[in-house]
């Protein structure tokens, strides 16, 4: 790690980039947020409306639900760091493409690498596929699984549970999982 890489210098070259086209539509970039001495970084997929609107993520509908689902799990928000596979709003909120989550991945990986967290949360399939190579995030939910040294939490994104009531059980059980593993 460079000697004057920080959370910070990280957000500040996102806030000016341009390495793909998802600069163009944005409003506001959403680097993430938390203490870089957090002990989890959850990883969404990518910032929706009310996130493009304000520069914070998990701000909208997904986000409440997850932040019910940390409540009863018993781990507060302001512990974590909370960031997106993109940084940028898509279009329509469409997937971000594999050339925009490539280009984006770079901080990803400064970000975690400043934190140094003992263990990162996946939320859902875009995250999942990105981060991990995975399939199935049905399959796979509630794993905790170990890739070059570092351990990933894998369970559903909150928006899955906007509709489907019966997934913020499974969305609290999978961080509670997560918290008694700290
Ligand atoms: N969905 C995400 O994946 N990330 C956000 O920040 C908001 C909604």
């Amino acid at each position: 790690m460079l000697p004057d890489e920080s959370l910070e210098k990280v957000a500040s070259e996102i806030r000016v980039c341009v390495r793909c086209k998802l600069s163009l539509s944005r409003q506001n970039c959403v680097p993430g947020d938390g203490p870089n001495s957090a002990r989890v970084v959850f990883i969404g997929e990518a910032p929706g409306k009310n996130e493009d609107k304000t520069g914070r993520p998990f701000v909208g509908p997904a986000g409440r639900i997850l932040d019910d689902a940390l409540h009863k799990a018993g781990i507060e928000r302001s512990r974590i760091f909370i960031t997106n596979i993109v940084k940028c709003r898509p279009p329509g909120n469409r997937r971000p493409s594999k050339e925009e989550s490539a280009s984006c991945i770079p901080y990803l990986e400064r970000q975690i690498s400043i934190i140094g967290p003992r263990i990162i949360c996946i939320l859902g399939s875009s995250a999942y596929s990105t981060v991990l190579d995975g399939k199935s995030i049905m399959k796979d939910r509630g794993k905790i699984i170990k890739r070059n040294g570092q351990e990933y939490l894998i369970t559903i994104h909150p928006a899955a549970a906007i509709y489907n009531k019966d997934l913020r059980q499974v969305l609290v059980d999978d961080i509670s999982r997560l918290v008694s593993y700290l």
